[in-house]
């Protein structure tokens, strides 16, 4: 974790408690998973226990400990998408980036997450990509998407070399 990354997060934010959510949610965005000497600096500067900002950490789906790529797509496997192809969504983004559920690809770019239900049952299957939600998503739908973002990715690198 980059120190001065974290210091321009708390920059300007006043140390209170009320703004542990919110610290939280632009490390996850920043580092794409909440490190865990970032979290004793983010105690200690906003006064929130050191157990509870773990306990916050835990608790939201959103929030990840250990790192995640820089991509996310998670697949609702709850039983509504499971009975309508669920199981065929999360084999194909395995096979494609030869990872199970719970995994990140070597070059951290995507990580592949299943979930137990999305809350929008009647428009299973879904997955999500990237916070986007896709309903009633077929597997070439779901490889055209990621593939999109493999390109997007590939063009912002070359712009940057
Ligand atoms: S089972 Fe997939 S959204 Fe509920």
């Amino acid at each position: 974790m980059e120190l001065s990354k974290l210091a321009s997060i708390l920059e300007g934010r006043q140390s209170r408690p009320d703004q542990l959510i919110e610290v939280l949610q632009d490390m996850q965005t920043q580092f794409h998973y909440l490190p865990e000497d970032g979290l004793r600096i983010v105690a200690e500067k906003l006064g929130v226990p050191p157990i509870e900002v773990i306990r916050v950490a835990n608790f939201y789906k959103a929030f990840s400990l250990t790192p995640r790529g820089r991509h996310l797509v998670t697949i609702c496997m709850g039983t509504a998408c499971h009975v309508r192809g669920a199981p065929n969504l999360l084999d194909t983004v395995a096979g494609h980036f030869n990872i199970s559920p719970g995994e990140t690809t070597p070059d951290k770019a995507f990580t592949l997450e299943r979930v137990n239900c999305l809350g929008c049952c009647a428009l299973g299957p879904v997955a999500v990509l990237d916070g986007v939600y896709h309903d009633h998503i077929t597997p070439g739908k779901l490889r055209k998407l990621i593939n999109a973002v493999c390109r997007k990715d590939k063009k912002g690198k070359k712009k940057h070399a």
